[in-house]
This record gives structure tokens, sequence and C-alpha cells, in this order.
């Protein structure tokens, strides 16, 4: 079966004016990578890494902001390692109440606390010969911080409430939003826990940094979506392709993902448009300064920025002034005529935004 992307490449190709076409999948087939995207020189020196690191046990902390892919990325690193038949368990410490989170990674014997009717075994033993990823670790309470310590430096642990001692061979990772460093400079993180950790540290680039990675994401989720949902979406339409471009995605690539399957979705024809994209995006498009374009180690198409900020600068100019032409071309400098080539050749209209 065909996907959109090769459905496409079969089509006319003057079919294909004014919109992008969905790229096919990058395979990563050299490191083989399969689910996580990414063609930028950012994600290709992470990529290197984890290929250098997987087979090692030495701890990995993973740093990045929310939605970059830390926890795709650290099940990747065991898949790839020789530990992959063995248990990959991935535990939230920012999400489990302090009490809770001590028995959850050590387990507890019974009657060691109200309730704890019969004994369990926590994530450290569950995951015995496999690797654990500590997720947020940042916000690990310090006598926590001590325990998970001494399980990095000796491989052993008591049981809550128990006296047992008790080794197992797991591989640690950890990830956090926080930056560690800036936490133990404010009190709030172990150093000595810090170093520890801070073994290989692998930082996984913001969205905003690796730009050209945008393209091949979003055609990536419409065919996971179209997929999921049935649906048949195979084309975005340059102007939406290139707000989606200049959008600074606070939430990094799970923003990214969450929006193409609701425009997937909720899109009743076969491609997307600028009207389909949500109003955060247009709002900041719209008021984008020229000073906060950055370019990015990748570089930026300065034709298409040019054409760009045109194009947001007279439609600024068309709603300062109701969309009286007259106006809009005095307030540009530019005569009538020439304004409204422009408008006509940007497909400007006053719903547009
Ligand atoms: N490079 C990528 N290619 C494909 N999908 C990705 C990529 N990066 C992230 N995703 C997807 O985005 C979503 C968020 O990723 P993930 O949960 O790994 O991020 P995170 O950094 O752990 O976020 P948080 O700090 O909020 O826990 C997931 O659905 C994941 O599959
Ligand atoms: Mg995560």
């Amino acid at each position: 079966m065909q996907n959109a992307a090769q459905r496409k490449s079969n089509s006319d190709p003057s079919e294909a004016k004014d919109t992008c076409q969905l790229l096919p999948t990058p395979l990563n087939e050299e490191h083989g990578f399969k689910d996580i995207i990414g063609q930028s020189k950012k994600m290709r020196e992470v990529f290197d890494l984890v290929e250098k690191v997987a087979d090692c046990d030495s701890t990995i902390l993973l740093n990045g902001e929310t939605g970059t892919g830390k926890g795709l990325v650290a099940k990747a690193i065991h898949l790839k390692s020789k530990r992959k038949k063995k248990p990959y368990i991935s535990i939230n410490c920012g999400a489990i109440p302090e009490n809770l989170l001590e028995s959850e990674l050590f387990g507890h014997v019974r009657g060691a606390f109200t309730g704890a009717t019969s004994s369990k075994q926590g994530k450290f033993e569950l995951a015995d010969g496999g690797t654990i990823l500590l997720d947020e670790i940042g916000d690990m309470s310090p006598d926590l911080q001590v325990k998970v310590l001494k399980v990095l430096e000796e491989g052993e642990f008591e049981q809550v409430g128990g006296a047992k001692t008790i080794k197992v061979d797991v591989r640690i990772i950890a990830a956090t939003h926080r930056d560690l460093c800036e936490e133990v400079q404010k009190g709030n993180f172990r150093e000595d826990l810090y170093y520890r950790l801070y073994v290989i540290p692998l930082m996984l680039p913001s969205l905003k940094e690796r730009k050209s990675d945008i393209p091949y994401l979003v055609s990536y989720f419409i065919e996971q979506s179209n997929q999921k949902n049935d649906r048949q979406l195979d084309e975005v339409a340059e102007d939406a392709m290139a707000m989606m471009m200049s959008y600074a995605w606070p939430g990094n690539v799970r923003e990214l993902k969450n929006m193409v399957e609701r425009m997937v979705v909720l899109n009743g024809s076969a491609k997307i448009t600028v009207a389909d994209l949500p109003v955060e995006l247009k709002k900041a498009h719209k008021h984008e300064p020229t000073s906060t374009i950055e370019i990015s180690d990748e570089g930026i198409c300065l034709n298409s920025a040019v054409t760009e900020f045109e194009k947001a600068l007279i439609l600024q100019s068309l709603e300062k002034t109701k969309w009286v032409k007259n106006k809009a071309a005095k307030l540009l400098q530019l005569n009538r005529t020439t304004l409204v080539e422009k408008i006509k050749r940007h497909q400007l209209q006053p719903c547009n935004i």
C-alpha cells in the first residue's frame, strides 16, 4: 500500500502549486531510529551519540525542554543496548507523591506503613537486568536522592521497612527539563548525585533550534493520523507550512504532533490550509517582529523569509486601514496598483488571519 507521500509523487506535479507535498518518512537508516524523526544537524548529533553510548552501562542524563523526545530517546537507547530483551521501566518522579515514590522505586515489606497489607517489589527490582528511566529526576526529594545515589554507586538498596539488602543490575537513564546545575546551585539538588548522573549528558534540542525538521515531522504525523483516523490528507498549503516553520513551539514536538492530529481529524478536505491552523499560531505569526527571526544552524531560506515578511507587513497595513487599499498603500509607501498585485500574489483576503 502506498502512503500519501508516494501517492503524491505519482501524480501531476503541476497540481502541487502553492502546496508542500508530504515528505517520505526519513528512516534514519544508518542508525535505525525508525520512530524518531530528525534530519537536522542537531538531531544527527543526538543519533550519533545514542549509537555510541547505547551498549555501555554508563548513566545517561537526558536534558531538554518538555516534548523534545526525552522519553522516546530513552526507550531507543534501551532497545539498542544488549539489555533490550530485559525490562524497560519508566517512572515519572515528578508525578508521584513523595511518600509513595519511595515505595514505587524500592518496594516495601508487609506492614511497612498503614495500608501495606502485603509486600511489593519496586521498579528497581522489576527492572533487574534491564533499564530504568527516572523521568523528571529534578523533582525528586533530597531524601530519595540519597537512596538513588546508593543504587547508582553500589547497585543495592533496601525496601521500605525492610532490613535485607537487595542487589540489582540496572542501567539508569535520568531525564529532566530542568537545568540541574542551576538546581544544585540553588540547593535543590544534591551535588554528589548530579555528578554521578552527569556521566554522559545528552541534550535534546528544542524544535525551534531545528526548524528544518518541521516539514518531516508534519508529514510523519499526518501519515500517522491518517492511518489512525482513516483520513486521506496529503497536502499542506505553502503559507500554512511557512507559519508552522516560524512558530516558536513552546511545547516542542508534542505540541506539533497534537496539532497535526487535531487538524487531520477536523479537516474535511485533502489539504491543510492556514484556516485550519490554531489561533495561537496565527497570532504569533501576525505579531512576529523581524528581530525574532532566528537563523538556526541549519540556515534559513532568505527568499521565503523575505516573502513572509512582506506578506505580514501588507496584512498589517490592510488590517490597520480596515482594508481600504489607498490608505494601506500609503502606509507602505507603495502605489495602489502595486499593492493590489501583491495582495493577489499572496492571496490575501480579509478573513485570511
Ligand atoms: N523526533 C521525534 N520524532 C517523532 N516523534 C517525536 C519526536 N520527538 C518527540 N516525539 C513525540 O512527541 C511526544 C513527546 O515526546 P516525549 O514524551 O518523548 O517528550 P519528553 O521530552 O519526554 O517530554 P516531557 O518533558 O514533557 O516528559 C511523544 O508522543 C513522542 O512520540
Ligand atoms: Mg517525558
